[in-house]
C-alpha cells in the first residue's frame, strides 16, 4: 500500500484515540520512511501542545541486581550464575539522591531486581528517608511484582509512582518469555492494584522480542487504552549473552520509534521515555525518540562501580560516565533536537497531587 493512503488513519487516531485492529496493523507494519516522518511529525505536535519543548529527566538508581525471577530475556535472571550480584547500602542510595538533587533531578527511580532482602520494612524506611531529605522530589519505584498490601505500604511511606512493564499483553507470548512460575494474570493484577492505590503508573513492552507478532503489539495497544497509564516505557529487546535468548534477533529502532509515535497519538498526554535500550540499539536512538514523541529521559545515577553489573542486555550505553558527565552529554544531545531538559518533577498533567504521608 502506498503509505500516503495511511495518513487518514493518523487523522482518525488523533481524533478518536482509536483504530480497528486492521488499521493498527497497517501502521505497525509499514516500514516506509515517509510514514515514519509523518507520524513522528504529528506526535511532536501533540507532545509540544502539552509539554512545549520540555524534557523531563528521571534519575535512575539501580540499587540491587539480585532477582528471584528467571525471565528468559534478562541478564540479571536468577539462573545467570555469571552475573556478579550487588546491593547498594542505604547510605549509598541516599548519596545517589543527594548527587542527583544537586544536578537538578526532581524525580528518583529506585529500580532493582525482585530482591527478597528489600522487605516492606526496609523499603518503607528507605522511602521515608529519601522523601525526608528531598520532599520536593517525586519517588518512583520499579521493583517488580508484590502483593497489594505491600504496594499500599510503599505508597503510604511516600512513593508516588510505580513502573512495572507488562512486557507483552499476549498471554501465550508472555509464557514463551517467562518460566511457568511467572503468570501474565498476576502481572496484570499488579498493574490494576497499583492504579487503584493511586500511584502514577507506568507499563510498557519490549519491541521486537522473540515471537512478537503484530497481533501481540495490537494487544499491547489495547492494554494501554484500557489501563490509561501515566507513563509508557518501551524499548527494543536486546539479547544478553548469558540468557536462553542469547541467539535471538534484537528489536529495531524503526519499530520502536513508530510505536512511540503511535502511543503519543493514542495517549496524547502520556509520559514517554526515550529509553537507554533505544540509545543502545542506535547511537542516535534517544534523540530520534524525542523527535518521535518521547518527552522523558532516564539517566543513570547509580555509582559507576556497579553500572556494569546491572546488565539486563549486552552493550548498554553510559556505563563509564558519572551522573554529572552523563547529564552534560545528554543535555547536548537534547539541545540538538531543539528541546531542553528542565528541573521539574514532571508529573502527568492529569495527576491531582498526593497527600503527604
Ligand atoms: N532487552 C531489552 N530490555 C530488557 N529488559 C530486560 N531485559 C531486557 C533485554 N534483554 C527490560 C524489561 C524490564 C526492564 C527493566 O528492562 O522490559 O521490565
Ligand atoms: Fe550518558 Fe552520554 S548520555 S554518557
Amino acid at each position: 500500500m502506498e503509505c500516503q493512503k495511511l495518513f487518514p488513519l493518523l487523522d482518525k487516531l488523533e481524533q478518536t484515540q482509536d483504530l480497528t485492529d486492521e488499521e493498527f496493523s497497517l501502521l505497525i507494519e509499514d516500514h516506509s520512511a515517509e510514514l515514519g516522518k509523518e507520524i513522528s511529525r504529528r506526535a511532536r505536535i501533540l507532545r509540544e501542545k502539552y509539554y512545549g519543548k520540555d524534557v523531563y529527566i528521571r534519575g535512575l538508581i539501580e540499587f540491587t541486581n539480585y532477582c528471584r525471577n528467571n525471565c528468559y530475556y534478562c541478564g540479571i535472571r536468577c539462573g545467570n550464575a555469571r552475573a556478579q550480584r550487588y546491593r547498594l547500602t542505604r547510605e549509598e542510595i541516599l548519596a545517589c539522591c543527594d548527587t542527583g538533587y544537586e544536578l537538578g533531578f526532581r524525580t528518583f527511580v529506585l529500580q532493582g531486581g525482585e530482591d527478597a532482602y528489600f522487605t516492606d520494612d526496609r523499603l518503607t524506611e528507605l522511602i521515608r528517608a529519601i522523601k525526608k531529605s528531598h520532599p520536593d522530589c517525586a519517588l518512583t519505584l520499579s521493583v517488580g511484582e508484590r502483593e497489594q498490601d505491600s504496594y499500599e505500604k510503599l505508597f503510604e511511606a511516600g512513593a508516588d509512582r510505580y513502573l512495572l512493564r507488562h512486557e507483552t499483553a499476549d498471554k501465550a507470548h508472555y509464557e514463551s518469555l517467562h518460566p511457568p512460575e511467572l503468570s501474565h494474570e498476576h502481572r496484570l493484577k499488579c498493574l490494576h492494584a497499583l492504579k487503584t492505590i493511586g500511584y502514577q503508573v507506568g507499563c510498557g513492552m519490549m519491541t521486537g522480542s522473540p515471537g512478537q507478532t503484530t497481533a501481540c503489539l495490537i494487544k499491547d495497544l489495547r492494554l494501554l487504552q484500557e489501563l490509561q497509564p501515566e507513563m509508557v516505557g518501551i524499548g527494543p529487546f536486546i539479547p544478553h549473552h548469558d540468557t536462553p535468548l542469547a541467539g535471538c534477533q534484537p528489536g529495531t529502532a524503526g519499530l520502536t520509534l513508530r510505536l512511540l509515535s503511535i502511543i503519543r497519538l493514542l495517549l496524547p498526554q502520556v509520559l514517554l521515555p526515550a529509553t537507554t535500550a533505544l540509545g543502545t540499539i542506535d547511537p542516535g536512538g534517544r534523540e530520534k525518540g524525542l523527535m518521535a514523541g518521547a518527552n522523558v529521559l532516564m539517566p543513570n545515577l547509580s555509582p559507576v562501580t556497579v553500572r556494569r553489573q546491572y546488565a539486563l542486555y549486552d552493550n548498554k550505553i553510559c556505563l563509564g560516565e558519572e551522573g554529572a558527565e552523563c547529564l552534560r552529554c545528554l543535555s547536548k544531545r537534547v539541545s540538538s533536537t531543539g528541546y531542553r531538559i528542565v528541573k521539574d518533577r514532571g508529573d502527568h498533567p492529569g495527576f491531582k497531587g498526593k497527600e503527604g504521608p
